[in-house]
């Protein structure tokens, strides 16, 4: 195969990559909360019930923002049924994954999570079934000081001082028609117009995300932002996107490929964002949120209703091979490539629900996906570069041609660090990667590859996929030269003179 070449250039910048990129999201779905993060009966939990196993093993990935509580649960959740004395919290029917929700987990418990594990809070109010005010409550739950009901509510229920919740999502996917409470855009929009000023009313300091559209697939796909944005006027700070990538028709250069669909997907919602700003002749950017984000396809459609009538149902245990991890990784690449409009992302979810790690009974799995998340963890400050690359690649159907090598780049004070993905299926490709001639040399550098596309962790065999060093990569007159693997996910970090 000819070598790619890759042309950097440290003055050449797209805009400091916002660590809230790197964000988990955690729902009352499945097991991803009860057996997951929370679970006061096993042999891991602390004082507070939480998994210190999932703890730790999510604390290396360093993730910045946590969504919670939903998702599609959001939409039907009141949040004062998940507050107070555990033992008066009622057991309720979820209807978004048609399961038995006992709400032993809530605001409290979430916000104390986050305390412990860094995590700043992203709270998603339920737009759905809830009202305006409910979610203006919540705000003052959450934010104010003690002196009026619902933040004396907080201080009765052992936290003194507010929790200063500063990210706060309008609803969740209100476009889509399984959503609970679903309705056209206008009447979304004008809803979340009414949440917004009584929020900011109660809190002027909080940063709001109205639902943008959460697939490419419906037909009111950018009509919908277009409506909102207009509508909601200077009150949004952000609009969201979802997006979950699949294979159901087994492509794997399709598949891989996905990366440009993201790209687009975020190029487009940008445009409708510049669009309305320009059309309100506003000083104000709204930015991106791309707050659910991942691979997604296994456990989809008749499995949503398998929870019926139980509790901590088996649901959403997607088990992730190499393809899903360098899809994982596509997903990270594009977010820092377009790191001028899309400010937040969140991974959708963190453990258990379409998750890099799995839990059963007392063992834990990291997947596939944990890699690339972990390869990335400390290697993502700085300000993305512009990227040139110029080498061989194959033709799409849906994306049209790409390269085998999709890139991205940091700088971070005189370090560079490298993502590197090489899509072909069968063959090494080699990189000469050039900045000024000011390459010196090679401070560390990581691979995930494997025996073949499907391959993946179990809870028999662990280390099947997993990062590991990549040897090999030269340093001569300024340049980098390296040969990385077919399929494979590498993160380079390189001083520069
Ligand atoms: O993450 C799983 C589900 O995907 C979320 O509940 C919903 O928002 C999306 O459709």
């Amino acid at each position: 195969m000819n070598t790619t070449h890759i042309y950097l250039h440290p003055e050449f910048t797209i805009a400091p990559v916002d660590q809230r990129l790197f964000g988990g999201f955690l729902e009352h779905l499945g097991r991803a909360i009860y057996q997951g993060i929370y679970q006061p009966d096993s042999i891991h939990a602390d004082e507070n019930g939480f998994r210190r196993d999932v703890l730790a093993a999510l604390k290396p990935l360093r993730l910045t923002t946590m969504r919670y509580p939903g998702g599609n649960f959001v939409s039907g959740y009141h949040w004062l049924d998940g507050v107070g004395p555990k033992t008066e919290r009622p057991t309720l029917n979820d209807l978004a994954w048609c399961s038995i929700e006992p709400n032993q987990f809530g605001t409290d418990e979430f916000l104390k999570l986050c305390r412990l594990m860094d995590w700043q809070p992203m709270l998603a109010c339920n737009l759905g079934t809830g009202t305006p005010e409910e979610a203006r409550h919540w705000v003052e739950y959450c934010n104010l000081p003690a002196g009026t009901k619902y933040a004396d509510l907080r201080e009765k229920n052992g936290s003194k001082d507010p929790y200063a919740v500063r990210f706060w999502c309008l609803g969740n996917e209100m476009d889509g028609p399984w959503q609970i409470g679903h309705v056209p855009a206008k009447e979304y929009a004008i809803r979340a117009q009414q949440a917004a000023k009584m929020m900011r009313d109660a809190d002027p300091a909080i940063e709001l995300i109205a639902c943008g559209s959460c697939t490419v697939d419906l037909p009111t796909y950018l009509d919908w932002d277009h409506t909102v944005l207009e509508q909601l006027g200077d009150f949004a700070d952000y609009i969201s996107l979802h997006r979950y990538a699949e294979n159901k028709d087994g492509n794997l250069p399709e598949y891989l490929a996905s990366t440009r669909g993201i790209d687009r997907q975020i190029e487009e919602m940008d445009a409708v964002c510049r669009f309305v700003q320009a059309r309100r002749r506003s000083s104000k950017r709204v930015y991106l949120s791309f707050d659910e984000w991942n691979v997604w396809y296994r456990t989809t459609g008749p499995e949503f209703t398998n929870g019926r009538g139980k509790f901590a149902a088996h649901l959403l245990e997607e088990e992730f091979d190499l393809a899903d991890a360098l899809v994982v990784a596509g997903f990270l690449n594009s977010f820092i490539r377009h790191a001028d409009c899309v400010k937040m992302a969140n991974l959708a979810q963190v453990v258990n629900a379409i998750a890099p790690i799995l839990t059963r009974g007392n063992e834990l799995l990291l997947q596939t996906t944990y890699f690339p998340l972990l390869m990335a963890a400390n290697r993502r400050k700085g300000i993305s570069l512009q990227v040139k690359v110029d080498g061989p690649g194959y033709e799409t159907e849906k994306f049209g041609a790409v390269k085998f090598i999709d890139a991205s780049v940091i700088l971070d004070g005189n370090r560079l660090n490298v993502f590197l993905i090489n899509r072909s299926v069968e063959e090494p490709v080699p990189i000469r990667l050039e900045c000024l001639g000011r390459i010196k040399e090679v401070f560390s550098a990581e691979v995930l590859s494997g025996p073949s596309a499907v391959s993946r962790n179990s809870f028999e065999n662990r280390n099947v996929i997993c990062n590991r060093p990549l040897n090999l990569v030269h340093v001569q007159n300024g340049a980098a030269e390296l040969t990385v693997p077919p399929l494979s996910f590498s993160a380079v970090s390189l001083d520069l003179v």
